[in-house]
């Protein structure tokens, strides 16, 4: 493979992994991020997000030369082949993508590059972004490439560098080709293609996973309603591979920073178009319709007879969106945290992602880097994310401290025996087990 001198915008969990999953691979990559504080930071690589394996390979990029950061991006592009915009495009107006950080950068960066460079949109963006970012740099011999990314948080190196497949778009042929070699080292199926297709790749594969999971979520309901088992209804379906066994397990409802963003502004494209998508629609309302039914079953269970949950005091285990990871961005978690202190709970919280980082959550909860105290005098104990740690938690103790017995498992994924031991009353989701 040649070696290649790439520029990455940006440095969230997707442009520091780009960053540096292309150095380890043996490009030279300068990586530029606004924010001073943090390029300090990871000029002495260090890394404030939990993404397993990335604080090492920023470390070894660094040793060898082969990772910069700069705080600056026309500096960044001004001596590269190769320009990754990995840049926030959070939802704006009416669900619609922002892309003000994209737009932005490329007003920046369109002087500074290089004559032949290419510029590579992997943040997500709506159909026809490659394009609007070509008219924004009116540069006729400078390519634009869509390149999507499909990194999960908290595994985004291990999926890099694992890749199930590597999806470019491009209405230059040449430059798409040169954005795949960046990857000829990593096995994985290569879809070469148009922008508009490579752009809506991103938004459909999103969709798709966000529909299976409100499917299972509603599937559990069913369970519920025939005393039937979720686990075994989903592995029943899920060995067929036309089907497939990933993605079904139900929660608390899907979140993070990316399927909620995601389904909006594709529900907000459809919308421009005139197009109707009631899939889509309903797989987003039935994520907020399965998170009301779960708040229900709580305030069924721990509500006085008002149906009102004022000076109900409930304990909260797991805030962040899923397992791995501190991040709180559209955390399911917090959004039935939100409807049960409607009700008038008194919620007191523990995430072990969280004892360090320790954001203000004071409005809505009071968080405690002590499990136990979170559970004192609770009515309930909801679980929220899937933390291993909870598995080894001292349920007796626990068991101790609370008022009430019923433990919610909104996870599925505690142990049934080891809580009835404990005298605890595990209730999961879609389930009688
Ligand atoms: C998601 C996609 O999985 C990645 O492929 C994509 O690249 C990324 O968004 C992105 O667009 O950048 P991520 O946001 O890290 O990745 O989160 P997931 O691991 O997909 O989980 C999303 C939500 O679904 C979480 O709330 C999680 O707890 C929930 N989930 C996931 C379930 O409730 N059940 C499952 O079986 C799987």
């Amino acid at each position: 493979m040649s070696e290649r001198r790439v520029a990455v915008i940006g440095t969230g969990y997707v442009g520091l992994t780009t960053g540096a999953c292309l150095a380890s691979l043996g490009h030279r990559v300068v990586c530029a991020d606004a924010d001073p504080g943090k390029v300090e930071r990871l000029r002495r690589a260090e890394v404030d997000i939990l993404e397993p394996g990335l604080p090492e390979l920023v470390q070894d990029g660094l040793k060898s030369d082969r990772l910069a950061f700069v705080g600056d991006s026309p500096a960044a592009v001004r001596d590269a082949d190769v320009v990754f915009l990995c840049l926030p495009t959070p939802m704006g107006a009416g669900g619609a993508a922002d892309l003000a950080a994209v737009e932005a950068v490329a007003g920046e960066i369109r002087t500074e590059l290089p004559p032949g460079a290419v510029v590579v949109n992997k943040s997500t963006v709506p159909v026809g972004t490659s394009e609007r970012v070509a008219a924004l740099l009116a540069r006729p011999d400078v390519a634009v490439v869509s390149n999507p990314e499909f990194l999960r948080e908290g595994r985004a190196v291990h999926d890099f560098l694992h890749p199930d497949r590597i999806v470019v778009g491009s209405a230059d042929a040449e430059a798409a080709r040169r954005v795949a070699e960046l990857y000829a080292d990593l096995a994985a199926p290569l879809v070469v293609t148009d922008a508009a297709s490579a752009e809506l790749t991103k938004y459909a594969a999103n969709f798709f996973l966000a529909m299976k999971l409100s499917f299972a979520n509603n599937l559990a309901t069913l369970c519920e309603r025939f005393g039937a088992d979720i686990g075994d209804v989903t592995a029943g379906i899920g060995h067929d591979p036309r089907i497939g066994a990933a993605f079904l397990q139900p929660g608390p409802g899907w979140g993070g920073s990316c399927l909620p963003k995601d389904t909006h502004a594709l529900l907000s494209v459809c919308e421009a178009a005139g197009i109707d998508f009631p899939l889509l629609r309903a797989t987003i309302e039935t994520n907020v319709e399965h998170q009301r039914r779960l708040v229900e079953r709580v305030a069924a269970q721990s509500a006085g007879g008002d149906g009102s949950l004022a000076g109900v005091r409930l304990a909260l285990y797991g805030l962040a969106f899923k397992a791995g990871t501190s991040d709180l961005r559209d955390s399911p978690a917090l959004a039935i945290a939100r409807q049960l202190r409607e009700r008038g709970a008194e919620l007191y919280a523990y995430d072990p992602a969280l004892c360090e980082t320790r954001p203000d959550l004071s409005d809505l909860l009071t968080l405690t880097d002590d499990p136990l105290a979170a559970a004192d005098g609770a009515a309930a104990c909801l679980v929220l994310t899937e933390w291993p740690d909870f598995l080894e938690l001292d349920w007796d103790a626990v068991a101790a401290r609370l008022d009430g017995r019923i433990v919610h498992d909104f996870r599925n994924f505690l142990d049934h025996d080891r809580l009835d031991r404990a005298g605890l009353v595990r209730q999961s989701i879609g389930s009688p087990y």
